[in-house]
């Protein structure tokens, strides 16, 4: 099938790079010029294990191609997938749908062939692929528009492997719709589930409140865990081998980031707002999200003893997770902050995510984790790297001030830390 994509961001790139993978023949659009310009020469805007590889092989079969801004060539494609973002909007938390706007508006103006299907990727509320179904109607009277929802599950750091090895694909439309999508992933055998448009996006806001709310069930028991004496660790290791409960999104720590969770979990107590419906559990979820990081920045005045003013902080990890540089949302953003408004001095290592700016500008930013311990007086883990865990240790407590650690992601063993000389807390572990 030929595929027209627009916006190329963590998803809308990924989408592109594997579809055209997968044999079809797909142009990504977006309007940001040097992305474009950065794709076309084969380079990869963001860090996705195994995604630089299959762009420049795809480039090279002729398969995949990269252009600036929507265009009439849009009619030579089967189907237009819009992945653009959608931020959450400061003012209500609402997803901010003007750039799906803007992109209907364009596609509608381009359009001049009898029929087509648009495909809405992106997270939206509830009723958003019907709105721009009106928009793409408003604005072109001649041709007839298709328009479907298949959300995207795509975890970033694991992105291409999820998109070729889904647990299921979600499928929302008409039938010239759905008959469009069954082609266009006919060869990923998974289960597909077909519904209407509404269904599907509310599928994606589902999944996404419930995965937040197990996170935030279980850092709210760390806490209980904490005072009670008890291993969150061993009690979720438990819980999960509860086939009904599973073991997944049991971890507890600094909280979830990113973004989806955040923006998603926001976006459900605006919908029930909406409808005027009580949000309670939807607000309990990001309530104890947001208060994690009070938690964590607690554990870290207590060990700092009176006070962090002029106190050197290091701090391991910026990306929200591990194997990704996305910052949207991190909760180390607002560790950082939050060290920064009691004046402490922060020295910062992530191996592949940067410290945005203007917050760069008043931390020092460390050429490798070592560099960052230097001098510190607490070591703070904010994400879970795999080369953080497999740091010489011994080397960290001769460089630091004093050997301090908070660990925001239970990535050590508490007792080893402690033989090894360390004053060391962690999330829900005594
Ligand atoms: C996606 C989804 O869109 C979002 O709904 C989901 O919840 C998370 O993932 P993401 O791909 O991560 O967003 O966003 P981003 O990396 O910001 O990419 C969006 C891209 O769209 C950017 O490259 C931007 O330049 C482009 N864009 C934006 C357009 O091409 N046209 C526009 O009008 C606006
Ligand atoms: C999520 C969805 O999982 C994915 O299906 C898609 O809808 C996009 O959004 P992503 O945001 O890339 O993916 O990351 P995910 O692996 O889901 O983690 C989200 C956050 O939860 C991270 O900050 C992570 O550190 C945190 N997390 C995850 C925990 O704190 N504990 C856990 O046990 C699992």
């Amino acid at each position: 099938m030929r595929v027209y994509i627009v916006g190329t961001g963590y998803v809308g790139l990924v989408t592109a790079v594997c579809l055209a993978d997968l044999g079809h023949q797909v142009c990504g659009v977006d309007i940001n010029s040097e992305k474009i310009q950065l794709l076309q020469e084969g380079g990869c805007p963001i860090y996705e294990p195994g995604l630089e590889d299959l762009l420049k092989k795809n480039i090279d079969g002729g398969r995949l191609s990269f252009k600036v801004d929507i265009g009439s060539e849009i009619n030579d494609y089967d189907v237009v997938i819009i992945a653009v973002g959608t931020p959450e909007r400061e003012r209500d938390g609402r997803a901010d749908l003007y750039y799906v706007a803007q992109t209907a508006k364009q596609i509608a103006l381009h359009a001049t062939k009898d029929s087509l299907i648009v495909i809405g990727k992106s997270t939206v509320p509830t009723g958003t692929a019907k709105q721009i179904s009106e928009s793409l109607i408003s604005h072109n009277k001649i041709t007839r528009f298709h328009v479907g929802s298949n959300p995207e599950t795509l975890r970033e750091g694991n992105a291409v492997h999820d998109f070729m090895n889904p647990d299921r694909i979600i499928m929302g439309g008409d039938n010239v719709a759905i008959n469009c999508l069954q082609a266009l992933y006919e060869k990923i055998s998974c289960a597909k589930v077909i519904t209407d448009t509404n269904s599907a996006e509310m599928i994606k806001l589902t999944a996404n409140f419930m995965l937040a709310q197990r996170i935030s069930t279980t850092n709210a028991l760390a806490q209980i865990c904490e005072a009670t004496g008890a291993n969150v660790e061993k009690v979720m290791e438990g819980v999960g081998l509860d086939k009904r409960i599973g073991p997944h999104f049991l971890q507890a720590g600094v909280g979830y980031g990113g973004s989806c969770f955040p923006k998603d979990t926001k976006s459900i107590i605006s919908i029930a707002e909406h409808h005027r419906i009580d949000p309670l559990i939807f607000k309990a979820v990001v309530d104890v999200n947001e208060s994690q990081i009070h938690f964590f920045m607690r554990k870290v005045e207590e060990m700092a003893i009176m006070t962090l003013k002029n106190r050197s902080i290091a701090v391991w990890g910026v990306a929200f997770k591990p194997e990704t540089d996305d910052v949207r949302d991190a909760p180390s953003i607002k560790v950082i902050n939050a060290l920064i408004e009691e004046g402490a001095l922060v020295r910062v290592f992530d191996p592949v995510a940067t410290v945005p700016k203007p917050l760069k500008y008043k931390i020092t930013c460390c050429k490798d984790m070592y560099e960052a311990a230097a001098g510190a007086e607490i070591l703070l883990i904010v994400t879970e790297w795999n080369c953080f865990k497999q740091a010489d240790m011994s080397n960290v407590k001769l460089l630091m001030e004093t050997a301090k650690i908070v660990d925001g992601r239970n990535i050590f063993d508490p007792q080893k830390m402690r033989e090894l000389g360390f004053e060391y807390s962690s999330i829900g572990r005594s």
